[in-house]
């Protein structure tokens, strides 16, 4: 199917495999069944509309963390009360339409945030707006620095001392409902006790105020990037968190869990440059496709597509066209003898791949295809030069 693939719309291409999506998010309601937790399936991984119109149709809400990204959920045909919006800057244009709309949740991560909320929902003339409260546990979480969210000094969440503040002050927000406490430490845990620790603060916190019923307890569940990668299990996750969340509604906001191990970006090798005694498979996906790699030296297991991938193998880089020497998709890894023209998988791109792909160098963002049962669809057209030029107004 790749080759075909290739043949009928080129590379890159990210390509998704709707059944394993479906499987994803039965597989993390059967897992966390006993916390019977409300699924809101984080945008920021993958927003294509075919994707979250996937997730809906499992039961799921969305996570938006932006005004397009509610856009976005709505265009797939999300109902306003399935989305929880957050943010650690919303502006006030996106506050207002998230009101209009009548989004289900605001996360809220700061003071003035939530006086916006109120002074905007009062001159909409909404009241009841459910806020759940962002706490910062002050817990350091068990993975890369760069997607760690929950350790003092991080721009996310409040400190516990302003989070009772503003609860003790609950009066002075006539419009909007104080029922929640959210708390999100970090993507990809390699490990349960921050996250309990971090449940264990939320709920001793709202224990104190009748009005919280419900802990969101964020994303994070981790996803094996390497086959022999040790990680906790979804059920281990769950079954620490059901004592702690007793009483609870829970919310959860799963992202890469549900669609990282969905997707590939399907390249082409362009060029084998052999030099100062490296092999550098280059190929026509780039950091511009695929992010992770540059920005956090995230690993994707890269497979040749071949019929006999049994030949000898050799230790090769993999780069893509950007003028970066970042621009690594996997650096020194064993892969058989690859020649121009020959197809590869990046694996286990699924999440934030396509989201965090960019025009530079002037690159066209890549095509995005669905696999749904025996059949493929294009769900995203390659983009072209002239779209790149977008509304670009030439004043000379
Ligand atoms: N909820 C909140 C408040 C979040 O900040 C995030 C992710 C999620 C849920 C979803 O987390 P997940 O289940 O996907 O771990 N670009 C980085 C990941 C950034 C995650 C940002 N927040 C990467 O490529 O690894």
């Amino acid at each position: 199917m790749f080759r075909e693939i290739h043949k009928s719309i080129g590379t890159p291409t990210y390509v998704y495999n709707l059944a394993k999506v479906r499987q994803n998010i039965a597989r993390i309601q059967a897992d966390f069944a006993d916390l019977k937790p409300h699924i809101h399936y984080s945008a920021k991984a993958n927003a294509n509309l075919t994707i979250l119109k996937t997730v809906l149709s499992c039961g799921a809400g969305i996570d938006a963390v932006s005004g397009g990204e509610i856009f976005r959920a709505l265009k797939a045909g999300a109902s306003p009360d399935q989305i929880v919006f957050a943010g650690v800057g919303k502006t006030p244009q996106e506050i207002r339409y998230a009101l209009e709309q009548g989004i289900g949740w605001f996360n809220v991560e700061n003071e003035a945030e939530l006086a916006h909320i109120q002074t905007l929902a009062d001159q909409l003339g909404r009241d009841n707006i459910r806020v759940a409260l962002r706490l910062n546990p002050d817990v350091t979480a068990d993975t890369h620095p760069h997607i760690a969210t929950g350790h003092g000094g991080a721009k996310f969440g409040l400190t516990t001392d302003v989070v009772t503040r503003l609860l003790d002050e609950q009066g002075k927000f006539p419009c909007l409902a104080f029922n929640g406490i959210h708390v999100h430490i970090g993507s990809q845990l390699h490990e349960i006790e921050a996250t309990c620790e971090a449940a264990e603060k939320a709920v001793i916190l709202a224990r104190g105020y009748s009005s919280i019923d419900t802990i969101n307890i964020g994303g994070g569940l981790p996803v094996a990037y390497r086959a022999d990668e040790r990680l906790p299990m979804y059920q281990d996750f769950a079954q620490a968190l059901v004592p702690i969340l007793q009483g609870y509604d829970v919310l959860l906001e799963p992202g890469r869990s549900i669609i990282a191990d969905a997707g590939i970006l399907l390249a082409e090798v362009l060029y084998v440059k052999r030099q100062a005694g490296k092999t550098f498979i280059i190929t026509d996906a780039s950091m511009t496709e695929l992010m992770r790699p540059a920005l956090y030296n995230a690993y994707h297991a890269i497979l040749p597509v071949m019929d006999d991938a049994s030949g000898k193998l050799e230790t090769v880089t993999v780069t893509g066209a950007v003028c970066e020497t970042t621009d690594v998709l996997a650096k020194d890894i064993q892969l058989p003898a690859l020649q121009p023209g020959d197809l590869i998988t990046i694996q286990t791109a699924g999440a934030y791949g396509m989201v965090m792909s960019s025009n530079y160098n002037a690159r066209t963002r890549p095509a995005e295809v669905a696999i749904d049962g025996e059949a493929w669809h294009v769900i995203r057209q390659r983009e072209t030069w002239d779209q790149l030029l977008g509304d670009e107004a030439d004043y000379i």
